[in-house]
């Protein structure tokens, strides 16, 4: 395992996942964590992320000086790089100009293991307002910058390495190799882990953690929830009982295709409640979007705990947590605690008072889908857009009646129909249709109407941070446009939202 010790960076999970691509195990803890408790992971290596505080400064967070006398390898990236000489016996500066950006990096050693295979000169990202001015004793220079004099050092009898820039962003030339080489030429780590391995290790952790217990799962239909409940089916058979609330705002066939997938195909064990009704009876003449969304969570909770409370002796709840909300919750302040995430069953294990089951706590998305291809679930399901918690709530502007809720799903449907004939749907974000039940006025055949209009959503993203509308071919949005006001009653004008986020946001709510 390789333990990387989070100084606050943004690019700290990027180090992560990197590490993870090349089929080795690595956990991100924050830099506060006791030297005992580093002792006890028994890393193979360690990394020293970059962070944005300043070692000439008072209170900047550092680690044991032991630490570089375990004879562990261990790489300092960045702030991880000032602290590890600061530490050692070299001096750090305020830098009188800071580098920001693309830099060449001028290779003079290490070429034969940190730097094998890497071009020379090359080009590397560089962000720092410090910068090292002498080296620790014992240490020599691997590469320099206009900038930074001592760009990449190292200790090699103690592998100790230390770089100013970021291997990890993919402005790094070279980068992936470097951190490629540091694991496998300066470490010496094997690789092998991935979902195979996953899979194994943690349906026996998960055989041992809930004994001969019931667990209860959430299933709503997106990935991390089915991967969670395929997964515990895997471990414990029949001891899984899957509960999947319809709540009237799912995407048209939905419903029907998440209870055919997981009962037909999976044999899981699973309670279908239909709620539609009720969700949208408690919806009726609320417009407030604020309040719309909490309704939609308040009553979720009340019926998963009215289903639950039948099912007799459950003591565990199955929940798809990921790593990145695991990280959030530990982070060391820095950019990386800012950024936002949803959670759509907030509240339900504390109200609950089960204990906790979260096989999918180690890993990123694009790990879950793996590990859920691993498990066979349908590629078509796995590269489904995401879908928001609220359903189409957020997708109907004003009231939600169930009348607007059909009408929406069949416009929706087109949208999304035609963007996966024309082979775009694996390269979009998301693409959906939002109903403005605002009336304008048309003519069809000899006759004058009077009908709602529908807003054609759809975004290029990669974390759904920000946004850029898609430029989606002209004639895909005509065909788009004339099926829907063919096909769908009740809508008479189709229009395409050219909004990006910021400052706009992706759901209109
Ligand atoms: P916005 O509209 O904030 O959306 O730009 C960003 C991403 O989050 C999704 N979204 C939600 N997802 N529960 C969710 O699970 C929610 O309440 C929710 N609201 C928005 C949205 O679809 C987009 O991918």
């Amino acid at each position: 395992m390789i333990l990387i010790l989070d100084f606050g960076s943004q690019y700290t999970q990027l180090i992560a996942r990197r590490i993870r691509e090349m089929k080795v195990y690595c956990e991100i803890h924050p830099c506060t964590l006791e030297t005992e408790k580093i002792k006890a992971l028994n890393p193979e290596a360690l990394i020293l992320s970059g962070g944005p505080s300043s070692v000439l400064g008072e209170h900047s967070p550092k680690v044991d000086p032991a630490l570089f006398a375990w004879g562990l390898p261990i790489l300092g990236i960045c702030y991880g790089q000032q602290l590890m000489v600061s530490l050692m016996g070299g001096k750090v500066e305020k830098a009188q100009h800071s580098e920001y950006g693309r830099t060449e990096l001028k290779i003079c050693g290490g070429q034969e293991d940190f730097f094998y295979g890497v071009e020379n000169p090359g080009v590397v990202w560089m962000s720092h307002g410090d910068r090292v001015i002498s080296i620790p004793p014992g240490f020599e220079v691997l590469a320099t910058s206009q900038g930074a004099p001592f760009a990449a050092i190292c200790h090699k009898a103690k592998k100790l390495y230390a770089i100013q820039y970021h291997p990890e962003v993919t402005h790094s030339q070279g980068g992936t190799q470097m951190l490629h080489n540091f694991l496998f030429e300066v470490a010496g780590v094997k690789s092998g882990w991935g979902m195979e391995s996953f899979l194994e290790t943690k349906t026996q952790e998960i055989k041992a953690q809930v004994g001969t217990n019931k667990v209860l799962c959430a299933l709503s239909g997106g990935v991390d929830s089915s991967v969670v409940a395929i997964l515990l089916h895997k471990a414990i058979g029949d001891q899984l009982v899957c509960v999947f609330v319809d709540n009237g705002l799912l995407r048209k066939e939905e419903a029907h295709q998440v209870v055919d997938l997981f009962r037909s195909h999976y044999h899981i064990n699973l309670v279908h409640v239909d709620a539609r009704d009720h969700f949208l009876g408690q919806l009726a003449g609320v417009s407030d979007p604020e309040q719309k969304r909490k309704i939609i969570g308040r009553e979720f909770i009340e019926v998963f705990e009215q289903e639950a409370a039948k099912i007799k002796d459950v003591h565990f709840l199955a929940q798809g947590t990921l790593y990145p909300d695991v990280i959030e919750s530990v982070s060391f302040k820095g950019p990386s605690a800012v950024i936002k995430s949803h959670h759509n069953v907030g509240g339900l294990p504390e109200k609950m008072r089960m204990k906790l089951v979260e096989p999918l706590r180690e890993l990123f998305k694009d790990e879950v889908r793996e590990l859920g291809r691993n498990l066979g679930l349908p590629e078509a399901y796995l590269t489904r857009h995401p879908f928001p918690g609220p359903g189409l709530a957020v997708r109907i502007l004003g009231e939600v009646t169930p009348e607007k809720v059909a009408v929406l799903q069949e416009a929706d449907a087109i949208v999304r129909e035609e963007i996966k004939k024309a082979g775009l749907y694996e390269k979009i974000w998301q693409a959906f249709g939002v109903l403005l039940p605002v009336k304008s006025v048309g003519v069809m055949g000899d006759s004058r109407t009077y009908e709602w209009t529908l807003a054609i959503r759809s975004v290029d993203s990669v974390d759904a941070m920000t946004a850029d509308w898609t430029h989606l071919p002209y004639e895909l949005l005509g065909k788009m446009s004339n099926r829907i006001i063919n096909e769908v009653p009740k809508i008479n004008r189709v229009v395409y939202d050219i909004t990006s986020k910021p400052p706009g946001t992706i759901e209109w709510e």
